[in-house]
């Protein structure tokens, strides 16, 4: 991966450009991790690095980098498969690198001040210098108008290049979407000291990434995907495509209402939140759906032929890719319904089992597809036909995902026990609050949650060795 963009296989600007920031978004996962390990060890020995490094300051950057590592593998993903789907090379590439660095320049300083700067008070000054305090957005405010530029860039190379080239539904849904998710940022940049306002506009940004744009985005790479990896038809995969965008804005849009429930707006929220959000799951079935048939169906043409298997031109990334189908369904639509009604959020809202829900609907939505595109990106890197998946690939694919599953488990049962404990039988106290987590059932869940977050650790540690050595592996073993 460190020496993919001078391989050199890469034709374009736009695919170098993709690598570059494939490589910020990996070191990114990397640090996410390290901060949700030290978070997870806090919960068990609470005085650990207490006013060195305090938890609200590891679990800020754990999930601060989340959100912009994904960012940064989807702006990859995107400068990768531009070239392909347009046919054509790329407009103001040039200007696209500028931005690369300097987005990168303003992550870093901005994850330095967060280290060094961890508690003060909450003023104007820090509002523009240090944190804006939004949960998963914090970036201070002069960060935050310097990534819309760089955003403002990076769509003006996706737009312009899409104008001048070939115009696939891919391409068409990618280039609508992107717009509504930049777009969106821009309310989670509103100020106001309301915090009813405040939290409004805030899931606008969450919630319509995660459960609208987002969805769309991997709905995007998905269909380019099957059609690269496996060689699905494309009026198929468009097809479904469509009617994926149909589904997920019918009802991810107005299902935001299940964050309208007890934050202050008005009561009308119950009814239009429980039922679009309970819809939200079909899209994720339709997806899964999707993924699996295309799947099987070019694996029976392959058989049939008597070439078992051999249409997958990519073994690791179509793992990845499977995985997704499966995460994505079980981690927002399984988990997420569970708790998505009134009458069962009003016990649920805020414990360990939002945060189960949290793990396994990122990691399986998102950060599979996004290490699948990595992969992707490796093979033209490397210029490979065929990259099949080494000991390494499978050990980090197994292990990483077999370690956010035991910690949704783990999480999930804390959360249950807070629900039983703290909200049905204690009455939801603030007493009751601290009662249910000195509870024997409680910090066992949270041992557990360590210990498979050490596992997921170990598994990422394989990722990344693959994905520096699975380039001149393949290349090696093709010739
Ligand atoms: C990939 C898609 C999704 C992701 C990444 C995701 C992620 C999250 C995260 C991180 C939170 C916690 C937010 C906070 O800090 O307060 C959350 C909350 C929530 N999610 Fe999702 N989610 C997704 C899809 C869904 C779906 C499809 C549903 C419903 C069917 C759902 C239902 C909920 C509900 C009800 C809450 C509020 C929990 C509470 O009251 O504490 N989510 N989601
Ligand atoms: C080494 C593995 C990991 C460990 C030990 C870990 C640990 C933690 C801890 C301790 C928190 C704070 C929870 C709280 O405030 O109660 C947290 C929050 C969170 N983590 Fe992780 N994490 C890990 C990996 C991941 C991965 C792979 C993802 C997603 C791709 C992820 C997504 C999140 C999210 C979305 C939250 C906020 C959840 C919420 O408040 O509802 N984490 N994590
Ligand atoms: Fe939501």
């Amino acid at each position: 991966m460190l020496t993919s963009i001078k391989t050199n296989s890469l034709t374009t600007d736009g695919q170098k450009l993709g690598m570059m920031y494939f490589r910020v978004a990996i070191i990114l996962f990397g640090a996410q991790l390290v901060m949700g390990l030290i978070a997870a060890f806090q919960f068990l020995f609470p005085g650990l690095l207490f006013e060195l490094f305090d938890f609200s300051v590891a679990r800020m950057v754990h999930i601060n980098a989340l959100v912009v590592w994904m960012l940064y593998a989807m702006i990859g993903s995107t400068y990768l498969m531009l070239t392909e789907e347009t046919g054509h090379e790329g407009v103001a590439m040039g200007l696209g690198k500028l931005g690369f660095w300097v987005l990168t320049l303003a992550v870093t300083i901005v994850v330095l001040v967060y280290i060094f700067v961890q508690v003060g008070a909450g003023t104007e000054t820090t509002l523009w210098l240090i944190n804006e305090g939004r949960e998963y957005i914090e970036a201070p405010r002069w960060a935050d108008i310097g990534i819309v530029v760089v955003v403002l860039i990076f769509y003006f190379n996706v737009f312009a290049t899409y104008m001048k080239g070939e115009k696939t539904g891919i391409m068409t849904v990618m280039v609508a979407n992107l717009l509504a998710l930049a777009g969106l940022y821009l309310a989670g940049m509103i100020y106001t000291d309301n915090i009813s306002m405040d939290q409004f506009w805030w899931w606008w940004v969450i919630h319509l990434w995660v459960e609208a744009t987002w969805e769309v985005f991997v709905g995007t790479l998905a269909a380019f995907a099957l059609i690269r990896l496996i060689g699905a038809k494309r009026e198929i995969v468009e097809m479904w495509l469509w009617i994926e965008v149909l589904m997920l804005f019918g009802s991810g849009i107005l299902g935001m209402g299940h964050h309208y429930f007890w934050i202050g707006t008005p009561e009308y929220w119950w009814e239009i939140g429980a039922l679009f959000s309970a819809l939200e799951p079909v899209p994720l079935i339709a997806m899964f759906v999707h993924v699996l048939y295309d799947w099987g169906k070019e694996q029976g043409i392959a058989q049939g032929k008597g070439e078992a298997g051999s249409v997958i031109t990519n073994g690791p990334a179509m793992a990845w890719i499977v995985t997704n189908a499966f995460g994505n369904f079980l981690g927002a639509g399984i988990w997420g319904f569970f708790h998505t009604l009134p009458q069962v959020n009003i016990y649920t809202h805020g414990t360990q089992f939002t945060a189960a829900h949290g793990h396994l609907a990122f990691f399986g939505a998102y950060a599979t597809i996004l290490i699948g595109m990595m992969y992707y990106g490796l093979q033209k890197a490397y210029g490979v036909k065929v990259m099949s998946a080494t000991f390494k690939s499978k050990m980090g694919i197994f292990l990483v995902t077999f370690g956010v599953l035991g910690m949704t488990v783990a999480l999930t049962i804390a959360g249950y026990e807070q629900v039983m404990i703290e909200r049905g039988e204690l009455g939801a106290t603030w007493n009751a609050f601290f009662t249910a987590q000195e509870l024997p059932w409680y910090i066992q869940a949270q041992l557990w949650r360590a210990i498979m977050g050490v596992v997921t650790f170990i598994g990422f540690i394989y990722l990344v060795w693959d994905l520096l050595t699975i380039g001149q592996v393949s290349k090696e073993a093709e010739a």
